[in-house]
Protein backbone atom coordinates (compact mmCIF):
# COMPACT_ATOMS: atom_id res chain seq x y z
CA UNK A 1 0.00 0.00 0.00
CA UNK A 2 1.43 2.93 -0.87
CA UNK A 3 0.66 6.65 0.33
CA UNK A 4 0.77 10.22 -0.87
CA UNK A 5 -0.70 13.68 0.34
CA UNK A 6 -1.57 14.47 -3.68
CA UNK A 7 -5.01 13.89 -5.17
CA UNK A 8 -5.26 12.43 -8.46
CA UNK A 9 -7.84 13.51 -10.60
CA UNK A 10 -8.07 10.08 -12.07
CA UNK A 11 -8.48 8.18 -8.85
CA UNK A 12 -11.56 7.20 -6.67
CA UNK A 13 -13.46 9.54 -4.52
CA UNK A 14 -13.93 8.59 -0.61
CA UNK A 15 -17.42 10.00 0.19
CA UNK A 16 -17.70 8.98 4.43
CA UNK A 17 -21.63 8.73 5.30
CA UNK A 18 -22.79 8.22 9.06
CA UNK A 19 -25.79 6.62 9.12
CA UNK A 20 -28.56 8.20 8.35
CA UNK A 21 -27.16 11.23 7.47
CA UNK A 22 -27.00 12.69 3.65
CA UNK A 23 -24.72 13.90 1.42
CA UNK A 24 -24.28 15.95 -1.75
CA UNK A 25 -23.19 12.88 -4.25
CA UNK A 26 -24.76 11.61 -7.18
CA UNK A 27 -24.14 7.96 -6.95
CA UNK A 28 -25.04 8.74 -3.13
CA UNK A 29 -28.76 10.38 -3.71
CA UNK A 30 -29.32 7.10 -5.81
CA UNK A 31 -27.76 4.77 -4.51
CA UNK A 32 -29.42 5.85 -0.96
CA UNK A 33 -32.98 6.16 -2.45
CA UNK A 34 -32.81 3.23 -3.82
CA UNK A 35 -31.72 1.48 -0.11
CA UNK A 36 -28.28 0.22 -1.53
CA UNK A 37 -26.37 2.06 0.45
CA UNK A 38 -27.49 3.45 3.73
CA UNK A 39 -24.06 4.11 5.37
CA UNK A 40 -24.08 1.45 8.07
CA UNK A 41 -20.50 0.73 9.48
CA UNK A 42 -18.14 -0.99 7.27
CA UNK A 43 -20.37 -0.62 4.44
CA UNK A 44 -18.46 -0.04 0.87
CA UNK A 45 -19.84 0.91 -2.37
CA UNK A 46 -17.65 1.32 -5.59
CA UNK A 47 -18.66 2.86 -8.43
CA UNK A 48 -17.48 4.22 -11.64
CA UNK A 49 -19.28 5.10 -15.36
CA UNK A 50 -17.80 4.22 -18.56
CA UNK A 51 -17.20 7.83 -18.94
CA UNK A 52 -15.26 8.10 -15.98
CA UNK A 53 -17.59 11.35 -15.15
CA UNK A 54 -18.42 9.39 -11.62
CA UNK A 55 -15.60 7.95 -9.91
CA UNK A 56 -16.49 7.34 -5.94
CA UNK A 57 -16.21 4.85 -2.94
CA UNK A 58 -19.10 5.19 -0.92
CA UNK A 59 -17.64 4.59 3.05
CA UNK A 60 -20.40 3.73 5.63
CA UNK A 61 -19.11 5.17 8.68
CA UNK A 62 -22.38 3.87 10.95
CA UNK A 63 -23.34 6.07 13.87
CA UNK A 64 -21.10 8.87 14.78
CA UNK A 65 -21.33 8.46 18.28
CA UNK A 66 -20.40 4.20 17.86
CA UNK A 67 -16.92 5.45 15.98
CA UNK A 68 -13.81 4.36 17.12
CA UNK A 69 -10.15 4.34 16.44
CA UNK A 70 -10.41 0.42 15.46
CA UNK A 71 -13.70 0.74 13.72
CA UNK A 72 -11.50 3.35 11.73
CA UNK A 73 -9.17 0.20 11.07
CA UNK A 74 -12.06 -2.02 9.92
CA UNK A 75 -14.02 0.33 7.89
CA UNK A 76 -10.68 1.24 5.81
CA UNK A 77 -9.69 -2.33 5.63
CA UNK A 78 -13.01 -3.59 4.15
CA UNK A 79 -12.51 -0.70 1.56
CA UNK A 80 -8.94 -2.05 0.62
CA UNK A 81 -11.10 -5.56 0.24
CA UNK A 82 -13.50 -4.18 -2.06
CA UNK A 83 -11.14 -1.65 -3.91
CA UNK A 84 -9.27 -5.28 -4.63
CA UNK A 85 -12.87 -7.09 -6.00
CA UNK A 86 -13.25 -3.99 -8.16
CA UNK A 87 -10.00 -3.98 -9.56
CA UNK A 88 -9.13 -0.20 -8.51
CA UNK A 89 -5.80 0.95 -7.53
CA UNK A 90 -5.88 4.43 -6.30
CA UNK A 91 -8.38 6.38 -3.90
CA UNK A 92 -8.02 10.11 -3.03
CA UNK A 93 -9.43 10.05 0.59
CA UNK A 94 -9.94 13.30 3.26
CA UNK A 95 -11.11 11.86 6.52
CA UNK A 96 -12.99 15.01 8.68
CA UNK A 97 -12.55 15.35 12.14
CA UNK A 98 -14.38 12.33 13.44
CA UNK A 99 -16.18 12.14 17.24
CA UNK A 100 -13.52 13.50 19.19
CA UNK A 101 -10.79 11.44 17.64
CA UNK A 102 -7.11 12.69 17.05
CA UNK A 103 -6.48 13.70 13.33
CA UNK A 104 -3.22 12.07 13.45
CA UNK A 105 -4.85 8.96 14.66
CA UNK A 106 -7.51 9.06 12.70
CA UNK A 107 -5.41 9.11 9.66
CA UNK A 108 -2.61 6.20 10.95
CA UNK A 109 -6.13 3.54 11.72
CA UNK A 110 -7.38 4.31 7.83
CA UNK A 111 -4.05 3.22 6.32
CA UNK A 112 -3.21 1.02 8.82
CA UNK A 113 -6.43 -0.97 7.94
CA UNK A 114 -5.79 -0.89 3.61
CA UNK A 115 -2.16 -2.26 5.03
CA UNK A 116 -3.76 -4.79 6.99
CA UNK A 117 -5.50 -5.93 3.61
CA UNK A 118 -2.57 -6.32 1.53
CA UNK A 119 -0.94 -9.46 4.26
CA UNK A 120 -0.97 -12.77 2.01
CA UNK A 121 0.96 -16.44 3.09
CA UNK A 122 1.15 -17.72 0.25
CA UNK A 123 5.31 -19.24 0.74
CA UNK A 124 4.15 -22.68 0.37
CA UNK A 125 1.20 -22.29 -2.79
CA UNK A 126 3.04 -23.02 -6.17
CA UNK A 127 0.34 -20.60 -7.60
CA UNK A 128 0.57 -17.47 -5.70
CA UNK A 129 -1.72 -14.83 -4.79
CA UNK A 130 -1.64 -11.40 -6.46
CA UNK A 131 -2.60 -8.76 -4.94
CA UNK A 132 -2.77 -5.21 -6.86
CA UNK A 133 -0.57 -2.45 -5.61
CA UNK A 134 -2.91 0.20 -4.45
CA UNK A 135 -1.85 3.77 -3.63
CA UNK A 136 -4.32 6.43 -1.09
CA UNK A 137 -3.96 9.72 -1.74
CA UNK A 138 -5.00 11.50 1.26
CA UNK A 139 -5.95 15.06 1.97
CA UNK A 140 -4.67 16.56 5.41
CA UNK A 141 -5.12 19.63 7.01
CA UNK A 142 -2.39 21.98 6.43
CA UNK A 143 -1.77 22.83 10.23
CA UNK A 144 -2.23 18.94 11.07
CA UNK A 145 -0.05 18.01 8.17
CA UNK A 146 3.48 17.08 9.49
CA UNK A 147 2.29 15.04 12.40
CA UNK A 148 -0.13 13.32 10.38
CA UNK A 149 2.71 12.69 8.08
CA UNK A 150 4.90 11.62 10.56
CA UNK A 151 1.92 9.32 11.72
CA UNK A 152 1.57 7.82 8.48
CA UNK A 153 5.25 6.99 8.02
CA UNK A 154 5.49 5.45 11.40
CA UNK A 155 1.98 2.68 11.04
CA UNK A 156 3.96 2.22 7.89
CA UNK A 157 6.80 0.64 9.48
CA UNK A 158 5.33 -0.69 11.99
CA UNK A 159 3.15 -3.00 9.87
CA UNK A 160 6.21 -3.88 8.10
CA UNK A 161 7.46 -5.19 11.53
CA UNK A 162 3.79 -6.95 11.93
CA UNK A 163 4.14 -8.60 8.85
CA UNK A 164 7.37 -9.96 9.16
CA UNK A 165 6.00 -11.58 12.51
CA UNK A 166 3.18 -12.89 10.90
CA UNK A 167 5.61 -14.82 8.33
CA UNK A 168 7.38 -15.83 11.53
CA UNK A 169 4.55 -17.46 13.33
CA UNK A 170 3.23 -18.77 10.04
CA UNK A 171 5.89 -20.49 8.77
CA UNK A 172 6.11 -24.57 10.11
CA UNK A 173 8.53 -25.61 12.60
CA UNK A 174 10.76 -27.61 9.67
CA UNK A 175 11.42 -24.01 8.66
CA UNK A 176 11.54 -22.04 11.72
CA UNK A 177 13.60 -23.97 14.50
CA UNK A 178 15.83 -22.32 16.86
CA UNK A 179 18.88 -22.21 14.74
CA UNK A 180 16.84 -20.61 11.86
CA UNK A 181 14.85 -18.33 13.82
CA UNK A 182 18.04 -17.32 15.29
CA UNK A 183 19.92 -16.59 11.70
CA UNK A 184 16.41 -14.67 10.30
CA UNK A 185 16.48 -12.50 13.44
CA UNK A 186 19.99 -11.44 12.89
CA UNK A 187 19.80 -10.59 9.19
CA UNK A 188 15.97 -8.52 9.53
CA UNK A 189 16.99 -6.35 12.60
CA UNK A 190 20.36 -5.57 11.72
CA UNK A 191 19.30 -4.52 8.52
CA UNK A 192 17.65 -2.16 10.73
CA UNK A 193 20.13 -1.78 13.42
CA UNK A 194 19.43 -3.62 16.36
CA UNK A 195 22.52 -5.60 17.19
CA UNK A 196 21.42 -9.51 18.05
CA UNK A 197 23.84 -11.89 19.90
CA UNK A 198 23.42 -15.60 19.67
CA UNK A 199 24.24 -18.17 22.37
CA UNK A 200 24.88 -21.82 21.46
CA UNK A 201 23.78 -24.51 23.92
CA UNK A 202 27.31 -24.62 25.23
CA UNK A 203 27.44 -20.64 26.18
CA UNK A 204 24.00 -21.14 27.30
CA UNK A 205 24.85 -23.99 29.73
CA UNK A 206 27.52 -21.34 30.99
CA UNK A 207 24.94 -18.60 31.99
CA UNK A 208 23.30 -21.11 33.77
CA UNK A 209 20.01 -21.61 32.23
CA UNK A 210 18.89 -24.95 33.56
CA UNK A 211 15.11 -24.73 33.56
CA UNK A 212 15.23 -23.67 29.60
CA UNK A 213 18.00 -26.16 28.62
CA UNK A 214 16.02 -29.28 30.20
CA UNK A 215 12.77 -28.11 27.81
CA UNK A 216 15.37 -27.97 24.67
CA UNK A 217 17.33 -31.43 25.58
CA UNK A 218 14.57 -33.73 24.20
CA UNK A 219 15.11 -32.13 20.74
CA UNK A 220 18.07 -32.64 17.92
CA UNK A 221 17.64 -29.08 17.11
CA UNK A 222 19.59 -27.38 19.52
CA UNK A 223 18.24 -24.30 21.58
CA UNK A 224 19.68 -20.14 20.86
CA UNK A 225 18.99 -17.93 23.46
CA UNK A 226 18.69 -14.74 20.75
CA UNK A 227 19.58 -11.21 22.55
CA UNK A 228 18.69 -8.41 20.86
CA UNK A 229 19.74 -4.79 21.74
CA UNK A 230 18.37 -1.66 20.59
CA UNK A 231 19.80 1.37 23.21
CA UNK A 232 18.76 4.89 21.18
CA UNK A 233 18.33 6.85 24.04
CA UNK A 234 21.31 8.45 25.84
CA UNK A 235 18.95 11.23 27.69
CA UNK A 236 17.76 7.67 29.89
CA UNK A 237 19.21 5.51 31.80
CA UNK A 238 16.18 3.10 31.70
CA UNK A 239 16.10 -0.06 29.96
CA UNK A 240 12.85 -2.74 29.27
CA UNK A 241 13.11 -6.36 28.27
CA UNK A 242 10.89 -7.90 26.00
CA UNK A 243 10.94 -11.29 26.36
CA UNK A 244 9.04 -13.51 24.45
CA UNK A 245 8.68 -17.26 24.40
CA UNK A 246 10.25 -18.95 21.52
CA UNK A 247 9.04 -22.43 21.53
CA UNK A 248 9.48 -23.31 17.67
CA UNK A 249 7.09 -26.74 18.58
CA UNK A 250 5.55 -27.80 21.15
CA UNK A 251 4.82 -31.47 20.91
CA UNK A 252 4.04 -31.52 24.47
CA UNK A 253 7.09 -33.89 25.33
CA UNK A 254 6.26 -36.80 27.12
CA UNK A 255 3.20 -34.98 28.39
CA UNK A 256 2.24 -35.40 24.71
CA UNK A 257 -0.81 -33.49 23.07
CA UNK A 258 -3.24 -35.26 20.72
CA UNK A 259 -2.98 -34.19 17.14
CA UNK A 260 -5.54 -32.01 17.21
CA UNK A 261 -3.71 -29.56 19.97
CA UNK A 262 -0.56 -30.20 18.60
CA UNK A 263 -0.78 -29.51 14.79
CA UNK A 264 0.06 -25.48 15.22
CA UNK A 265 2.21 -25.73 17.56
CA UNK A 266 4.69 -23.88 15.54
CA UNK A 267 2.72 -21.16 16.47
CA UNK A 268 4.18 -21.33 19.93
CA UNK A 269 7.44 -19.14 18.92
CA UNK A 270 4.87 -16.17 18.87
CA UNK A 271 5.99 -14.42 21.67
CA UNK A 272 9.64 -14.52 20.19
CA UNK A 273 7.65 -13.29 16.64
CA UNK A 274 5.89 -9.97 18.22
CA UNK A 275 9.09 -9.20 20.15
CA UNK A 276 11.08 -9.39 17.20
CA UNK A 277 8.69 -7.42 14.88
CA UNK A 278 8.35 -4.74 17.72
CA UNK A 279 12.71 -4.70 17.49
CA UNK A 280 12.05 -4.08 14.00
CA UNK A 281 9.46 -1.51 14.24
CA UNK A 282 11.10 0.29 17.00
CA UNK A 283 14.39 0.80 14.63
CA UNK A 284 13.03 1.62 11.89
CA UNK A 285 11.16 5.02 13.14
CA UNK A 286 13.83 5.61 15.51
CA UNK A 287 12.23 5.17 18.92
CA UNK A 288 13.65 7.17 21.64
CA UNK A 289 13.58 4.44 24.32
CA UNK A 290 16.53 1.60 25.69
CA UNK A 291 15.28 -2.31 24.94
CA UNK A 292 16.25 -5.48 24.98
CA UNK A 293 14.55 -8.46 23.06
CA UNK A 294 15.26 -11.60 24.58
CA UNK A 295 14.07 -15.29 23.33
CA UNK A 296 15.30 -18.37 24.30
CA UNK A 297 14.48 -20.23 21.22
CA UNK A 298 13.83 -24.59 21.65
CA UNK A 299 11.92 -27.02 20.75
CA UNK A 300 9.67 -28.74 22.96
CA UNK A 301 10.00 -32.52 21.79
CA UNK A 302 10.78 -36.51 22.76
CA UNK A 303 13.58 -38.32 22.85
CA UNK A 304 15.71 -40.85 25.03
CA UNK A 305 17.26 -37.81 26.81
CA UNK A 306 14.17 -35.95 27.29
CA UNK A 307 13.27 -34.18 30.28
CA UNK A 308 10.21 -36.46 32.29
CA UNK A 309 7.13 -35.37 34.16
CA UNK A 310 8.44 -35.60 38.01
CA UNK A 311 11.93 -34.84 37.22
CA UNK A 312 13.26 -31.98 39.15
CA UNK A 313 15.73 -29.47 37.38
CA UNK A 314 17.32 -26.74 38.42
CA UNK A 315 16.91 -23.30 36.96
CA UNK A 316 18.95 -19.91 36.36
CA UNK A 317 17.81 -18.26 39.47
CA UNK A 318 18.71 -21.62 41.54
CA UNK A 319 15.14 -22.45 42.42
CA UNK A 320 14.36 -26.13 42.46
CA UNK A 321 11.22 -27.21 39.91
CA UNK A 322 9.10 -30.05 40.06
CA UNK A 323 8.49 -30.73 36.23
CA UNK A 324 4.57 -31.49 37.02
CA UNK A 325 3.92 -31.74 33.04
CA UNK A 326 6.20 -31.26 30.27
CA UNK A 327 3.71 -29.51 28.07
CA UNK A 328 4.23 -26.58 30.81
CA UNK A 329 7.31 -25.90 29.10
CA UNK A 330 7.04 -22.17 28.29
CA UNK A 331 7.57 -20.79 32.04
CA UNK A 332 10.59 -23.17 32.58
CA UNK A 333 11.82 -21.27 29.39
CA UNK A 334 10.48 -17.83 30.34
CA UNK A 335 11.62 -18.05 34.27
CA UNK A 336 15.21 -18.35 32.86
CA UNK A 337 14.85 -15.89 30.19
CA UNK A 338 13.32 -13.05 32.44
CA UNK A 339 15.86 -13.64 35.37
CA UNK A 340 18.49 -13.20 32.79
CA UNK A 341 16.90 -9.72 31.86
CA UNK A 342 17.12 -8.65 35.07
CA UNK A 343 20.67 -9.91 36.54
CA UNK A 344 22.49 -9.80 33.50
CA UNK A 345 21.06 -7.51 31.73
CA UNK A 346 19.78 -5.40 34.22
CA UNK A 347 16.98 -4.35 32.79
CA UNK A 348 14.54 -1.91 35.23
CA UNK A 349 11.15 -3.08 33.63
CA UNK A 350 10.24 -6.17 32.41
CA UNK A 351 6.92 -7.81 29.79
CA UNK A 352 7.29 -11.09 28.33
CA UNK A 353 4.98 -12.42 25.61
CA UNK A 354 3.89 -15.80 25.50
CA UNK A 355 1.43 -18.28 24.10
CA UNK A 356 2.03 -19.94 27.61
CA UNK A 357 -1.68 -21.67 28.18
CA UNK A 358 -4.79 -23.38 26.84
CA UNK A 359 -6.31 -21.93 29.65
CA UNK A 360 -6.45 -18.25 28.66
CA UNK A 361 -8.62 -19.66 25.34
CA UNK A 362 -11.01 -20.95 27.58
CA UNK A 363 -11.42 -17.43 29.57
CA UNK A 364 -10.72 -14.61 26.92
CA UNK A 365 -11.34 -16.60 23.46
CA UNK A 366 -9.39 -15.21 20.99
CA UNK A 367 -10.30 -11.15 21.22
CA UNK A 368 -8.35 -10.85 24.41
CA UNK A 369 -4.77 -11.03 25.64
CA UNK A 370 -4.61 -12.58 29.66
CA UNK A 371 -2.57 -10.49 31.51
CA UNK A 372 -0.48 -11.36 35.20
CA UNK A 373 1.45 -8.49 36.52
CA UNK A 374 3.58 -6.98 39.77
CA UNK A 375 3.33 -3.47 38.95
CA UNK A 376 -0.01 -1.87 38.82
CA UNK A 377 1.58 1.24 37.22
CA UNK A 378 3.34 -0.36 34.07
CA UNK A 379 0.35 -2.73 33.65
CA UNK A 380 -1.89 0.38 33.29
CA UNK A 381 0.58 2.37 30.96
CA UNK A 382 0.70 -1.14 29.05
CA UNK A 383 -3.20 -1.59 29.14
CA UNK A 384 -3.33 2.57 27.96
CA UNK A 385 -1.39 1.44 24.74
CA UNK A 386 -3.60 -1.29 23.81
CA UNK A 387 -6.87 0.03 23.49
CA UNK A 388 -5.12 2.67 21.09
CA UNK A 389 -3.56 -0.01 19.35
CA UNK A 390 -6.83 -1.69 19.33
CA UNK A 391 -4.96 -4.89 20.91
CA UNK A 392 -7.44 -5.59 24.15
CA UNK A 393 -6.00 -7.08 27.07
CA UNK A 394 -7.54 -8.04 30.26
CA UNK A 395 -5.52 -8.18 34.00
CA UNK A 396 -6.36 -11.53 35.79
CA UNK A 397 -6.29 -11.58 39.85
CA UNK A 398 -3.55 -12.79 41.84
CA UNK A 399 -3.62 -13.35 45.10
CA UNK A 400 -1.35 -16.29 47.49
CA UNK A 401 -4.24 -18.52 47.38
CA UNK A 402 -3.11 -18.93 43.66
CA UNK A 403 0.26 -18.33 44.38
CA UNK A 404 0.30 -21.87 46.36
CA UNK A 405 -1.34 -23.72 43.58
CA UNK A 406 2.00 -23.69 42.39
CA UNK A 407 3.56 -25.03 45.76
CA UNK A 408 5.52 -28.67 45.15
CA UNK A 409 6.64 -30.70 47.93
CA UNK A 410 9.68 -31.93 46.52
CA UNK A 411 11.04 -29.15 45.00
CA UNK A 412 10.92 -25.11 45.59
CA UNK A 413 8.18 -24.42 42.82
CA UNK A 414 6.27 -27.26 40.25
CA UNK A 415 5.36 -26.42 36.93
CA UNK A 416 1.88 -26.39 36.79
CA UNK A 417 -0.43 -25.37 39.22
CA UNK A 418 -3.48 -27.79 38.00
CA UNK A 419 -6.35 -27.16 35.31
CA UNK A 420 -7.99 -24.64 37.28
CA UNK A 421 -6.80 -20.81 36.96
CA UNK A 422 -4.28 -22.05 34.47
CA UNK A 423 -3.77 -18.76 33.10
CA UNK A 424 -3.24 -16.94 36.53
CA UNK A 425 -0.82 -20.40 37.95
CA UNK A 426 1.22 -19.53 35.29
CA UNK A 427 1.60 -16.09 35.15
CA UNK A 428 2.78 -16.70 38.72
CA UNK A 429 4.59 -18.72 38.36
CA UNK A 430 6.98 -16.54 36.45
CA UNK A 431 6.47 -13.79 38.61
CA UNK A 432 8.31 -15.98 41.18
CA UNK A 433 11.88 -15.35 38.72
CA UNK A 434 11.31 -12.01 38.82
CA UNK A 435 12.47 -11.07 41.98
CA UNK A 436 10.11 -7.77 42.32
CA UNK A 437 11.29 -6.03 39.15
CA UNK A 438 7.76 -4.47 37.08
CA UNK A 439 6.80 -7.05 35.05
CA UNK A 440 3.86 -7.76 33.14
CA UNK A 441 3.23 -10.97 31.45
CA UNK A 442 0.99 -11.14 28.33
CA UNK A 443 -0.73 -14.61 27.41
CA UNK A 444 -1.43 -14.32 23.54
CA UNK A 445 -2.24 -18.18 23.32
CA UNK A 446 -5.53 -16.90 22.06
CA UNK A 447 -4.50 -13.80 20.47
CA UNK A 448 -1.04 -14.60 18.74
CA UNK A 449 -3.09 -17.37 16.03
CA UNK A 450 -6.49 -17.03 15.08
CA UNK A 451 -8.59 -20.53 14.23
CA UNK A 452 -10.41 -17.71 12.29
CA UNK A 453 -9.97 -14.64 10.61
CA UNK A 454 -12.08 -11.28 12.22
CA UNK A 455 -12.09 -7.72 11.82
CA UNK A 456 -9.16 -6.65 9.65
CA UNK A 457 -6.74 -9.81 11.68
CA UNK A 458 -6.61 -13.01 9.10
CA UNK A 459 -6.63 -16.50 10.41
CA UNK A 460 -3.42 -18.05 11.46
CA UNK A 461 -0.89 -15.50 13.14
CA UNK A 462 -2.15 -12.13 13.93
CA UNK A 463 1.30 -10.25 15.15
CA UNK A 464 -0.55 -8.89 17.89
CA UNK A 465 0.99 -6.27 20.60
CA UNK A 466 3.34 -4.54 17.90
CA UNK A 467 1.20 -1.97 18.10
CA UNK A 468 0.66 -1.99 21.66
CA UNK A 469 4.49 -2.31 22.40
CA UNK A 470 5.28 0.72 20.20
CA UNK A 471 2.71 2.82 21.55
CA UNK A 472 3.74 2.48 24.43
CA UNK A 473 7.57 2.78 23.90
CA UNK A 474 7.32 5.68 21.74
CA UNK A 475 7.37 9.09 24.30
CA UNK A 476 7.21 11.35 21.21
CA UNK A 477 5.06 13.96 20.91
CA UNK A 478 1.05 12.63 20.19
CA UNK A 479 -2.33 13.83 20.88
CA UNK A 480 -4.60 11.65 23.47
N1 LIG B 1 1.85 -23.75 24.07
C1 LIG B 1 0.91 -24.26 24.99
C2 LIG B 1 -0.29 -23.32 25.21
C3 LIG B 1 -1.18 -23.08 24.03
C4 LIG B 1 -2.35 -23.80 23.86
C5 LIG B 1 -0.90 -22.07 23.13
C6 LIG B 1 -3.18 -23.54 22.79
C7 LIG B 1 -1.73 -21.79 22.06
C8 LIG B 1 -2.87 -22.52 21.89
C9 LIG B 1 1.58 -24.46 26.35
O1 LIG B 1 2.92 -24.82 26.32
C10 LIG B 1 0.86 -25.59 27.03
O2 LIG B 1 0.89 -26.67 26.52
N2 LIG B 1 0.24 -25.30 28.17
C11 LIG B 1 -0.46 -26.31 28.91
C12 LIG B 1 -0.19 -26.08 30.36
C13 LIG B 1 -0.67 -27.19 31.27
C14 LIG B 1 0.07 -28.47 30.98
C15 LIG B 1 -0.46 -26.78 32.69
C16 LIG B 1 -1.95 -26.14 28.60
O3 LIG B 1 -2.41 -25.02 28.42
O4 LIG B 1 -2.63 -27.17 28.52
MN1 LIG C 1 3.19 -26.91 26.10
ZN1 LIG D 1 3.96 -24.26 24.66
Amino acid sequence: MKYSIVKNEKALDAVLVFEGEKVENKVFEIMNEKGLFLGKEGEILIYRNLENTEKVALIGLGKEKNLTLDKVRRIFFNLAKEMENKKETEINVEIPKLNGMCTRRTYMAALEGMIHAEYKFDKYKTEKVNILEKTVNFTINPLKLEKVEKGLKEITNTMEGVFLTRDLVNMPSQDIYPESLAKITKEELEKVGVKVSIYTEEEIEKIGMKAYLSVARGSENKPYLIVMEYLNDTSNNEKIALVGKGVTYDTGGYSIKPNEGMKTMHCDMGGAGTVIGTMYALAKNNVKTNVFGVVAACENSISGNAYKPGDVISSLAGKSIEVDNTDAEGRLTLADAIYYSHSVLKVDKIIDLATLTGACLVALAEYSTGAVTNNQELFDAINKASKLAGEPIWQLPTSDEYRALNNSRVADIKNSGGRMGGTITAGLFLESFTNNVPWVHLDIAGTAYLSKAYGYLPIAATGVHIKTLVEFLDNGVKCK
